[in-house]
Parts: structure tokens; sequence; C-alpha cells
């Protein structure tokens, strides 16, 4: 019951914007569920410090790589921590045991006869850090990102793929290995075209990189020394988290599958390592239509987001907005929205108006008197079904499960008008119907946690079962089971009117 998780880490040129937010939350949404569920779960995140476009920034800046690195991956963790993402760690590719790991794992691939040296002649992208096939190039721009791209000559070493591409072409074909199956032909059709992958650049070019370890006139090149952060946090070669290895999920953009999906597992091969169990491609957050970049200063910022409307109601949105692996398109408009319906009136108003009527009449707690049914609906293939939407990573379809049981819980709560039973002295019956309207609160909270986790802890602590919500390895709950009685206070508002 291990769950090994990670997100691509971050370049260090500039500040973190809504796109890397997204990957994150991903990730620590499936980390939170997993440890719900009692795995032991380890969650990767980083940043990816070297190479010729972090030299570069940091030249226009006036300051050296490694400060401009030290700097910028503050903002990070910092973004990290509003957002509530409960990484386990955070590795940085300047850090000596990830080198170290580096210049091992070179020497591996080395040993297996997997390295030639010969000569580069062809496009490189350095915002991408990608080598470009120039059949690939259009009007001298990058595929990928669209800028402007270079021709270079130089000497380099050269990864020998050949002797792997069947072995990765059964992996893809055969199971999960790339997700979602929508992205499979494509990853198939660029292994068809795939020519020996350049993994080197000079040091006289770049010089800001882990050096070739039997030849110091080169740099490793910085997608070699990126991936293997997945195993160096581990302790490679001889750590002790090694038995996390192989990752159960690399969560990424569709711009990089290629370097995952392709590069990273032939790489493996070369060592004898397994490859990732999956490799997930995610869309691309958009702002009415247009990507987002500096020049059109459309750029969304996490920070401001969150101050606005709070962690939760952004991890909340992502999610909900779009199906995961689909682009989205990134509006106030949107937010705000799901803000005022979903949360503040669907789910927050629920919450509330249960928590203060259990608090003014049953002070004492609420107890389970009688039959609890759910007439029309089965919260246990409910349950079920948020669960299967989560194991597959479709977020989208798993909260729309949790919100089905909110609407049911508003409807629930407005058919049984305890307050009418009340009046009219039935009390049993009203305390009866609380419980159940509890209990339904007590499974949305639970499949709402991921998503939404301080809000979900505070409800958690006011409605009486703080621990439902620990994330401990190994723990097995009840949650469909019956609790003997909820000790209830009032939630107070939990999503405020936004402006005015
Ligand atoms: N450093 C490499 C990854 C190395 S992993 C071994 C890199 N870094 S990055 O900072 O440019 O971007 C990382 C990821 O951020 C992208 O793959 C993608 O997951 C995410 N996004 C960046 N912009 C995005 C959007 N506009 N929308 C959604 N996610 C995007 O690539």
């Amino acid at each position: 019951m291990k769950f090994y998780v990670t997100t691509p880490i971050y370049y260090v040129n500039d500040k973190p914007h809504i796109g890397h937010a997204y990957t994150t939350i991903a990730a620590d949404i499936l980390a939170r569920y997993k440890r719900l569920m009692g795995y032991r779960v380890f969650f990767l995140t980083g940043t990816d410090e070297h190479g010729k476009k972090i030299e570069k920034a940091a030249e226009e800046m006036g300051v050296s790589p490694k400060e401009l690195a030290d700097e910028t991956h503050l903002k990070f963790k910092e973004l990290w921590k509003v957002l509530d993402i409960s990484y386990d760690k955070f590795i940085r590719t300047t850090d000596p045991e990830h080198e170290e790991a580096v210049r091992y794992f070179w020497k591996k691939m080395e040993e297996s006869g997997s390295i030639y040296k010969g000569k580069y002649v062809g496009w490189y992208c350095i915002p991408c850090e990608s080598f470009v096939p120039s059949s690939q190039v259009q009007d001298g721009k990058c595929p990928n990102c669209s800028r402007n791209i270079d021709v270079i000559e130089e000497e380099s070493y050269f990864f020998s793929v050949e002797r792997y591409k069947k072995r990765l072409i059964e992996l893809i074909e055969k199971g999960d290995f790339v997700k979602p199956d929508f992205r499979k032909e494509e990853v198939l059709n660029m292994i068809e075209d795939l020519a020996d992958i350049s993994i080197s650049r000079l040091r006289e070019r770049v010089w800001w990189g882990i050096p070739v370890p039997s030849d110091e006139r080169f740099t490793i090149y910085v997608w070699v020394d990126a991936l293997i952060n997945y195993i160096s946090a581990l302790g490679y070669p001889g750590g002790s988290l090694m038995d996390f290895w192989p990752a159960d999920v690399h969560i990424v953009g569709k711009d990089i599958l290629k370097f995952h999906a392709i590069f990273w597992p032939m790489f493996l091969f070369s060592v004898g390592l397994e490859p990732p169990r999956m490799v997930f491609a995610h869309g691309w957050w958009k702002v009415r239509g247009e990507k987002m970049s500096k020049s059109l200063r459309n750029v969304v910022d996490p920070f401001e987001v969150s101050s606005v409307y709070g962690a939760d109601t952004l991890r909340y949105f992502m999610f909900r907005e779009i199906s995961f692996g689909r682009d989205g398109d990134f509006s106030e408009e949107a937010i705000s929205r799901r803000y005022e319906n979903d949360l503040a009136k669907d789910f927050g108003n629920l919450v509330l108006r249960i928590s203060k009527f259990a608090q003014t009449n049953f002070p004492g707690g609420v107890r389970r008197l009688g039959q609890v049914s759910f007439p029309d609906i089965s919260t246990e293939d409910i349950f079920d079904k948020w669960n299967e939407s989560m194991q597959k990573l479709d977020f989208s379809g798993a909260l729309n499960y949790v919100f089905h049981l909110i609407s049911y819980a508003n409807r629930y709560i407005d058919a049984k008008a305890p307050w009418e039973l009340i009046k009219s002295g039935r009390m049993e019956e009203a305390e009866n119907v609380v419980y159940a309207c509890a209990y339904l609160v007590k499974l949305i909270v639970f499949m709402l946690y991921p998503f939404c986790p301080t809000t979900c802890k505070k409800i958690a602590e006011r409605y009486g079962f703080p621990s439902l919500l620990d994330e401990v390895s190994g723990l097995k709950r009840d949650i469909l089971g019956y609790d003997q009685v909820f000790r209830i206070s009032s939630t107070g508002v939990l999503f405020p009117k936004l402006f005015g």
C-alpha cells in the first residue's frame, strides 16, 4: 500500500504562475486521497535549476544562476504553502546528492553501451530546452512554444534509442502507461520518427550544469539531469526510499510528455531500472483562448487569486471546471461563479444551516434514533463511483458525485423539514433527521477533502469527527458506517460574500 506521485520540477527563471499551481495541486489532490485511503505516500516536487535557460535569465538580471535559483525556488515554496501542498520532499537539481546521482546514472548509461559521441547539427529551443527535429520546424519557430529558435552545430554525446524502441512501444500499447488514452497515438507517432537523442552540450556554450564525468568539456543535457530527480530524490542508487520506485504516476503538462513518456523510460531501461507506472499529461490553461505570456500581460498570478478567493476555491475551481487532461480557460467570472453558486450557496449553506440547527436544538449531541434511509439514492453507490473516479484521476467526475450528494442533501433537509417536526413536538424524529443530514455532511466532507482540505478540516472539527480526515498510512476507516453521535457546533459562514 505505497504510492509515489511527482510533479515536474519547475524552471527557476521566473516566478510561479497558475499553470505550475495546477500541476502541483493535481498531485496534492492525489496524494491526499491516497493517504486518506491508507496508503504510504511519497509526494515529490521541486525545481529545475540548470541549463541555458536559467544561465541566460540570470545573466540578463545581472546575478549568478545559483543566486537566481536560490531566490526563485523560495517563491515556489511560498506558493505551495499558500496552496496547502502536502509534499514530502522538495528537490533542487543543485542539491549535491542529486548531482552525484546524475553522474552515477550517466556512468551506468555509458556502461550499458548506449552512449556514443557524434555531432549535432540542428535546431535548439532555449525556452523549451529542447533539440527540435527539422521536420517539425516551420518558419524557424519552435513547434511547442512558437518562439524563434536557432540552429546549433556542435560535438555532442548521443543516446542510442534503437535498442529500446520495441520495449517502449509494447509498454505504451499494452496498458496504462500513457494517460489519458487519447495521447497514446501521439506518443507512438513520435517514437516512429525518433532519432538518437543528443544528451550533452558543449561546456563553452552551456556552462551552468553538471559536467559529463569522463569528459569535462561537456555539460550533461538539462533534461537528462532533470528527469533523474525522480530517483535521486529517493536516494538513488542505494537510498532507503528506493522501494517507492517505480513511481505510480508522473503528472506532467502535455508539453513535456515526450520527455517523460519516451526519453525517461528509455534512459531507465538502459540502466536496468523499471519505468514509471504511468505518465499522466494534463492540458493547458489559457486566458480568453490565448496562451499566457508576459508579453500579452495575461499571466494569472496564483498568489493573487488565492488571496481573493482562498486556496480551497482555486483548488476546487481548477478541477471542477475542466476535465483533467483537457485544456481550460481561466476567467474571473468563471471562478466567482463557482465560488458563489457551488461553494457558498450549495455547499456552505448546507453545512451551516445543519450546524446552526443542531447547535440550537440538540446542544448535547445528535443521536441516531431510528432508521436512516435515503430515498432515491444509494450513498454506497455514490461513494464507490467517486472512488473509481479518483483512482482514474478523473477529478471533475469525482467532484460531480460530491456535488450530486450536496444537492441531494439540500433537498433531503427541505423535504424532511426538521423545524416543522420540532414545532409539533416530534423531537426524536427531528433528531434522527438531523443525524441523517450530519451523516451526509460527513460523507461529503470526506470526498471533498482532497480538493478543499482547509475547509473540510474546519467542518470536521465543528461536526465532531476531526479524526475522519487523518492522513495516516495503514489506517482503515468505516466511511459509510454510522457513528454513535455527532456533537455539532456552528461552523460560522464558510464562504463569505466576496464584494460587499
Ligand atoms: N523544467 C521542466 C520540467 C522538468 S521535469 C523533469 C519544465 N518546467 S516548467 O516550469 O516550464 O513547466 C512545468 C510544468 O508547468 C509544465 O509541464 C506544465 O505541467 C505546467 N504548466 C506551465 N504552464 C502551463 C499552463 N499554462 N497550463 C497548465 N500547465 C502548464 O517544463
